[in-house]
């Protein structure tokens, strides 16, 4: 559940980052236009309200950018950790791209009116510029989570930041970003009170060369999937019907601006009115979101593959764990623990935020109550002691038999709506079968094997 904030903050800053970077280079690219003497209305149009809704996406998206690490920081602190040791250096390089986009950015936005063409060229490009960098800094460690490579065997850090899917991913959203850009210029210029008729066609026609490179999008996307690990590959193309369906919006949405950019702005050149332009703008939203649903599903059971669980538990844990307890050192106490009928279900709660609360609720989103709230008991502790294979996107069960039964006992005192008193179950041979059920379950992640019962 928590994971959904993160995705939900996360969706909404890289669109808008986006923008800010595609909406440098148009801007850049008019200047140069106008600098040219080819079409003097650029200058008109850069030193408008566009300029203006670059420099607001620019700061929320930078706020819902640290929104989003203080964010990531609560729910998944040691992620967070791993990614600090390793990649400091590119993080502190990112931000100097940073600083560098913020000054050239602020001296255009504040003295761009009073200065001569080449110096206006020269700032934003160089705005453009930096912000295209940080971009390809924070690519590097993004992609890294979901196919950290080579990094793995030696923990190389140049390993992890070239891995598998950082130039797919990188050029995906560089073409993303130019087209995020194109979009919002159309619509900005729908609804320009002062431009006329003739000069809003051309400037619309010009901003609509920054959607051709969509045309490349398919090959991108296929080499993109193609980097990925094959299991997250096979959820996002049928594996998990909600990755599929994202996947199916993003592409399908894409598919629908490019066809419109290619077959209306550049080869018959019509014009577009202002609900075409912001349905056309939504249209680029869904597609970003359906994008980055599928990039953060994907890396699933991980926050980094094959290193760390996102629940926060190394591969190496999960094995100790089962033998001495997952809380058995968790010193928090519980919420409104006087609520729990005994301390039974008070250690399944603990169990449940400890292993299961990053991706689950209780009875909400992706709520357990819905989702096994109709099992059987036996049903319950097969599929929980066997959960890397029930679903391959959740990490092993990394408990004792006793922590797995308490943690059933509260998902049926959920289910039961909160009865009191409520039966403590410590029979030794359900316990003994748990303890079987884990053993053939193994403690590696549910795509590399099969449990021992079935590869015989
Ligand atoms: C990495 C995220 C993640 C973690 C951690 C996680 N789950 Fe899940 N779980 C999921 C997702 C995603 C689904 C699929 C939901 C769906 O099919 O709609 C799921 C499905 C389930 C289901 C239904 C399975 C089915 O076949 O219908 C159960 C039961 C479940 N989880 C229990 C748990 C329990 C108990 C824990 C903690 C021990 C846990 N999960 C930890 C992500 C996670």
């Amino acid at each position: 559940m928590k994971g959904l904030v993160i995705g939900g903050l996360g969706i909404f800053h890289v669109f808008l980052a986006q923008f800010a970077i595609g909406g440098g280079a148009l801007m850049t690219y008019f200047e140069w236009l106008s600098g040219k003497g080819k079409l003097p209305s650029a200058r008109r149009f850069t030193d408008g309200y566009f300029k203006v809704l670059v420099l607001v996406s620019f700061v929320v998206g930078a706020l819902t950018g640290v929104g989003m690490w203080f964010t990531s920081i609560q729910t998944s602190p040691r992620t967070i950790g791993l990614m600090v040791d390793t990649f400091h250096w590119v993080w502190a390089t990112e931000w100097t791209f940073f600083a560098l986009e913020v000054i050239a950015g602020y001296c255009f936005y504040r003295y761009g009116k009073d200065l001569d063409s080449r110096s206006r060229l020269f700032l934003l490009g160089l705005y453009t510029t930096a912000s295209w960098f940080s971009l390809f800094w924070i690519n590097g460690i993004l992609s890294w989570q979901l196919t950290p490579g080579a990094w793995l065997e030696g923990g190389d850090l140049w390993a992890g930041f070239f891995n598998p899917t950082f130039w797919p991913s990188l050029f995906f959203r560089t073409v993303a970003a130019m087209a995020i850009a194109a979009l919002v210029a159309a619509l900005v210029l729908s609804v320009s009170p002062t431009l006329e008729q003739d000069e809003k066609k051309e400037l619309l026609h010009r901003a609509a060369h920054l959607l051709a490179p969509m045309a490349l999008m398919p090959l991108l996307g296929a080499w993109y999937l193609f980097a990925m690990p094959k299991d997250s590959r096979s959820w996002v193309l049928g594996g998990s019907p909600a990755m599929s369906m994202f996947f199916g919006v993003g592409a399908g949405a894409s598919l629908l601006v490019g066809l419109y950019a290619i077959v209306g702005l550049l080869w018959r050149r019509l014009n577009v009115n202002g609900a075409t332009a912001s349905l056309l703008v939504a249209l680029g939203f869904a597609a970003s979101a359906g994008g980055e649903f599928v990039r953060e599903g994907a890396r699933k059971p991980f926050t980094v593959r094959e290193t760390l669980y996102s629940n926060a538990m190394t591969p190496a844990e999960i094995v100790t764990l089962r033998e001495e307890g997952s809380v058995t050192r968790d010193p928090y106490p519980l919420r409104d623990d006087q609520v729990f009928p005994n301390d039974q279900v008070r250690l399944g709660a603990k169990v449940y935020r400890f292993q299961c609360s990053v991706c689950h609720t209780m009875g909400g989103v992706n709520g357990i109550v819905h989702l096994a709230g109709t099992w059987t008991g036996e049903q319950t502790r097969l599929n929980v002691a066997k959960l890397q294979h029930t679903k391959p996107f959740m990490p092993p069960f990394a408990g004792t038999p006793e922590e797995l039964e308490a943690l059933v006992r509260y998902i049926e005192w959920e289910a039961a709506e909160r009865p009191s008193p409520f039966e403590v179950t410590n029979d030794a041979a359900t316990l003994a079968q748990i303890k079987r059920w884990l053993d053939e379950a193994g403690t590696a992640p549910g795509y590399t094997t099969r449990p021992a019962s079935v590869k015989k």
